[in-house]
């Protein structure tokens, strides 16, 4: 009796107080159906790709024996169009039965049983995006019932067919729902996209309490531009969106595009990149059924995924725009290392870029670096040390950086105060095979 007492109190207040569900500490990993399958429900002519129960059970395979799991990758996340039109006669959400013949509770188990997690879709209003049935504000506390009968782990709650008086009640109370049900489930909240993304309209503090995640602006596409525009928004208004973010609590610039048809090899490690500054929720959008060797190499790559799963939870900053076209950026990480990306713009050769750990703000010492992407190792570059860089067109280079470890007892007599005398030229380019010139 006490203990269940207890239990009460406890869900109560954090059901008052804030979205306290322990969830994504870290940004969430997984794979999300939309981007690359949309409302594909033709399983008729097109079994392969359309919203059906195999199309979710072949990616959890494919995560579980393909090594993504390991990496993080656990979410298989179900986006529209996996409802059928009407709900059943209780009022009950219900999948669409010749798609998901098994039904979702036992796609879960499945799914569960290879060490991954469950992620489905709902919307804040009276129908979903693609037509289908909403949440409305009488349906919130049903839907997150169902949603915990049904072992989900994750809803992401999007916000079409509603407005803003609307989803300022539903928000907030669907996260009231889903902690009253006991059940951990991370929630992600189209909500501010709906809002335009930005205070006062948004209110970032409140969506820090409720939520996990949020979308903040619009849909990402499979193209460069896409992806461009994406960046361009989050780093503009990094005054506002960079301190909002932290364990817990994400920016969701939306999907990874890699392994798909718009981006070459440069710009899918520019997504790459970014997204780890942005210490965004990495979901791949794509076939891992049919991916290429070298998209899986940048999505598997484990110091990217180290530098976006970053225990500190600090959110990256775009530190300046070059004329010349490249731009740097960088996330502080914990135990005093960072991340930097130099990104280039120019579209007709590689960018060279010279300049020192000093100019970019370190402070004086001896660093370790490690190009994420060359997977090279430059054991000593002070900071007063000028190098250069080569950055391919819509490329970036990518580096985790961290103070040298013997910096304190070797800084008097050790070989760097022979190496790094005086400012060196290093030299080197993102080719796999270029050396670094000391
Ligand atoms: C909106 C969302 C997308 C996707 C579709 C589904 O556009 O922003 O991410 O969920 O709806 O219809």
């Amino acid at each position: 009796m006490q203990g269940s007492a207890l239990t009460l109190v406890l869900a109560f207040s954090a059901a008052t107080l804030a979205l306290d569900n322990g969830l994504m500490r870290t940004p969430p990993m997984g794979w999300l159906a939309w981007e690359r399958f949309r409302c594909d429900i033709d399983c008729e002519n097109d079994p392969q790709n359309c919203i059906s129960e195999a199309l979710f059970t072949d990616m959890a395979d494919r995560l579980a024996e393909d090594g993504w799991r390991e990496l993080g990758y656990v979410y298989v996340n179900i986006d529209d169009c996996w409802s059928s039109k009407e709900r059943d006669n209780q009022g009950r959400l219900q999948a669409d039965p010749k798609r998901f013949p098994h039904g979702i509770p036992h796609l879960a188990r499945y799914i569960h049983d290879r060490g991954l997690k469950l992620g489905i879709y709902g919307d804040m209003g009276t129908h979903t995006c693609g037509g289908y049935p909403g949440t409305t504000l009488d349906k919130v506390q049903m839907d997150a019932q169902t949603f915990a009968d049904w072992e989900i782990d994750m809803l992401k709650l999007d916000g079409c067919y509603s407005n803003s008086s609307y989803q300022e009640q539903g928000y907030p109370m669907m996260s009231k729902a889903l902690n009253a049900t006991g059940r951990p489930i991370g929630y992600s909240c189209s909500w501010p996209a709906y809002q335009g993304g930005l205070p006062p309209k948004v209110n970032y503090t409140l969506l820090g309490q409720i939520c996990n995640l949020w979308r903040n602006y619009g849909d990402i596409q499979d193209s460069w531009d896409s992806v461009l525009g994406i960046a361009d928004w989050f780093f503009d208004n990094q005054d506002v969106l960079q301190p909002v973010a932290g364990p817990g609590q994400w920016n969701d610039p939306d999907m990874l595009l890699i392994g798909d048809f718009g981006l070459s090899l440069d710009q899918s490690r520019t997504q790459m990149a970014l997204w780890a500054i942005m210490a965004a929720p990495l979901f791949m959008s794509n076939d891992l059924r049919t991916i290429s060797s070298a998209a899986r190499a940048i999505l598997q790559n484990k110091a990217a995924i180290a530098i976006n799963q970053d225990p500190l939870g600090v959110q990256g900053r775009r530190l300046f725009k070059e004329k010349s076209g490249i731009e740097v950026y960088l996330r502080p990480l914990s135990k005093g290392a960072s991340a930097l990306v130099f990104f280039s713009r120019r579209t007709d050769m590689p960018n060279r870029y010279m300049t020192s750990l000093k100019t970019l703000g370190y402070t004086p010492g001896v660093y370790e670096v490690f190009d994420v992407f060359s997977e090279k190792r430059f054991p000593e570059l002070k900071d007063s040390t000028e190098f250069v860089v080569s950055v391919n067109p819509s490329g970036v280079v990518m580096w985790y950086i961290y103070p040298a470890a013997d910096w304190w007892k070797g800084a008097e007599t050790s070989r760097f105060s022979e190496k790094l005398k005086g400012p060196k030229i290093h030299r080197y380019a993102n080719e796999v095979d270029a050396p670094l010139v000391l």
